[in-house]
């Protein structure tokens, strides 16, 4: 599965008359196709590099949403598009007031009968680019800096070789969900697993950034041995949160506006809730002790066997479903039985636990440990407990002074994956 980018798309720039340039080169050095071949064709050569699939984290890809709703929320905001416009990420819909459209269309609703999301009415929301990197290099279309996601590590595979949308895909998703509302997308991802197999005569290496560490680990949990042996190359997992994250008691509590001023942290809040993928990822209690107090507020104390009194005192009691519907999807923490790179960022202030004077809609004091910033280093480490659980490789590398989102684009990281890809 290769789709083109949209047609104007900025996206189509790399796929533009250079290629067909470049094309007719590629055909010279191939060798001839078997039917016209006149001696018995060879056995398909060893694959010169293994393809590559890019599983992105937690709002890391772009989303799009078209638009026929029967209400807004203000007269400012759109009733109907034409088309898909970019939901995630446009920063100028989360400017003030308009930031309440975004909301009104970027929410999802839970419904306490089945159980699941639904799309706000009249709103439609679909994750362009499923196949090719567009959607994780850059979040924001336009390319402004501040969307810049998997960009430096996809130019760098470029560079060694790899072509966008041929032996370098993304396999971008609807991050607002948790796995068990995404059961489409698993389907997808191993029928591109398996034609890039096919195509380029040898098993992929999945590259996964923060959730996408857990929707892989889910991913291959699903598969047989066999399948997993056959398929997959390796699993480069970086800044994975296995047992969770610590910021997201705050994150649910009162928001997090990741310091951009000019987006109200309760506003933010309201989306951030209404994502379950935000609730999967509250801490376990494999990786954190259950005496840990994670919250503190002059009337209470919440360690993770609160957390029914804490959505409560929050407001917010769909949130204890929706945790008690996804916690066990990745609970038994079974190793994920193929050749796995965990590599971890450390030495970055990371918030740990939280001191509430007005709980819960102003901002706490924040108290900080080890990790990547987002990331708590009791987290990402979990992947130690599978050195001896499987019998495929477990190799742990700590990247000293790497934030979350930086460390995919860190000159170590990226001579780490190169020597992963082509085994020098
Ligand atoms: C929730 O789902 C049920 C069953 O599909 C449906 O009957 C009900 O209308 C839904 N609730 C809302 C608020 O949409
Ligand atoms: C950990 O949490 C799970 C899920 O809530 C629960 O079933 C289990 O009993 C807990 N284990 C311990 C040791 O507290
Ligand atoms: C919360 O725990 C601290 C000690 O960790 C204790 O001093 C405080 O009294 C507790 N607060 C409540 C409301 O239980
Ligand atoms: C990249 O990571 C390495 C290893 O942790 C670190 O020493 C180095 O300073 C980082 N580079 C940059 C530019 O941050």
């Amino acid at each position: 599965m290769t789709p083109l980018p949209p047609p104007g798309s900025p996206f189509g720039l790399g796929l533009g008359p250079g290629l067909s340039l470049v094309l007719p080169l590629f055909l010279l050095l191939l060798p001839p196709a078997s039917g016209l071949a006149q001696v018995p064709p060879p056995q398909p050569p060893a694959p010169r590099r293994p393809p590559v699939v890019i599983v992105p984290g937690d709002l890391g890809n772009q989303l799009e949403a078209k638009l026929n709703k029967p209400s807004v929320v203000h007269y400012l905001c759109s009733k109907k598009t034409d088309s898909y416009f970019t939901l995630w990420l446009n920063l100028e819909l989360l400017l003030p007031v308009i930031i309440d459209c975004w909301i009104d269309n970027i929410r999802l609703i839970y419904n306490r009968t089945t159980r699941t999301t639904q799309f706000p009415d009249g709103v439609d929301v679909k994750v362009p680019g499923f196949g090719d990197t567009f959607s994780v290099e850059y979040l924001d279309p336009s390319k402004a800096s501040v969307g810049a996601y998997f960009f430096t590590m996809v130019e760098s595979l470029v560079g060694w070789g790899y072509r966008r949308g041929g032996d370098v895909r993304g396999a971008p998703y609807d991050w607002r969900k948790a796995p068990n509302e995404n059961g489409y997308y698993f389907h997808a991802l191993r029928k591109m697993i398996e034609e890039m197999y096919e195509q380029y005569g040898g098993p992929v290496v999945l590259i996964a950034h923060s959730m996408g560490n857990m929707y892989t680990l889910y991913f291959l949990n699903q598969q047989s041995q066999d399948w997993k042996d056959k398929y997959i190359h390796s699993f480069v997992g970086m800044g994975a949160p296995w047992g969770g994250v610590a910021k997201t008691l705050r994150v649910l509590a009162s928001g997090d506006n990741n310091r951009i001023s000019v987006i109200s942290p309760l506003k933010i809040r309201e989306q951030q809730r209404s994502a379950v993928s935000t609730n999967w990822l509250l801490p376990y209690n494999y990786t954190w002790s259950p005496e840990k107090v994670f919250v503190r507020t002059p009337k209470a104390n919440y360690t993770l066997r609160d957390y029914e009194k804490f959505y409560k005192d929050i407001g917010f009691e769909d949130g204890w479903l929706m945790r008690q519907d996804t916690e066990h999807l990745v609970y038994q923490m079974t190793p994920p039985g193929v050749r796995l790179h965990c590599l971890y960022g450390t030495g970055v202030q990371t918030p740990d636990s939280f001191y509430y004077e007005n709980f819960p809609d102003r901002d706490p004091k924040i108290f900080y440990g080890d990790g990547d910033g987002t990331v708590n280093l009791e987290s990402s480490l979990y992947c130690q407990k599978w050195v001896n659980q499987q019998k495929q490789e477990v190799t742990l590398l700590e990247l000293t002074g790497n934030e979350h989102i930086q460390m995919l684009s860190n000159e170590t990281a990226l001579s780490y994956l190169k020597n992963v890809l082509f085994g020098l």
